[in-house]
């Protein structure tokens, strides 16, 4: 069994990057470009956000087998699921809430974040 997020953080990113790509080559093969803010946000926050905590998480095994590092997986998803599609509601007129609480939970997730780099902050010295 898998105890550390990280894999779980990487297996996200490379699934966001699949999809952000696919995405993309749709948007160039259409010439319709509308929805780019949401497409380069699944790439940023799902591809690159996702894979840095992943890496964070390698790199500091205690951190990632630990209970707030699996809340911070499961923020950042729901933060990650809610935004992306928010910002394409947003852009296309159906509203503004799901984006709201996607930008709120995203935040949350980098707090999250920023606790355990402080947390653990022992690894990095020696
Ligand atoms: C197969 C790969 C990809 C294709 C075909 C693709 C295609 C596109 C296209 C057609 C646009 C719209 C450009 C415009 O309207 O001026 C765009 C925008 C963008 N893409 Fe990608 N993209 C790809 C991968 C990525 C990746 C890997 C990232 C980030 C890690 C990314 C980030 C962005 C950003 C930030 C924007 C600008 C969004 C905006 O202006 O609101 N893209 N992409």
């Amino acid at each position: 069994m898998i105890r550390n997020v990280g894999f779980w953080f990487f297996a996200v990113a490379a699934i966001c990057a699949l999809i952000g790509m696919g995405w993309g080559i749709q948007m160039s093969a259409t010439h319709n470009h509308v929805l780019s803010p949401a497409h380069g946000h699944l790439n940023l926050v799902g591809w690159v956000t996702m894979a840095f905590f992943g890496l964070f998480y390698k790199l500091v095994p205690q951190a990632g087998e630990s209970l707030i590092a699996k809340v911070h997986l499961g923020v950042a998803l729901l933060g990650l699921i809610s935004f992306v599609p928010g910002i394409a509601m947003a852009i296309s007129g159906q509203g503004e809430t799901l984006v709201k609480i996607g930008s709120a939970l995203i935040i949350f997730s980098m707090l999250i974040f920023i606790f355990n780099v402080f947390k653990y902050r022992d690894a990095f010295s020696a």
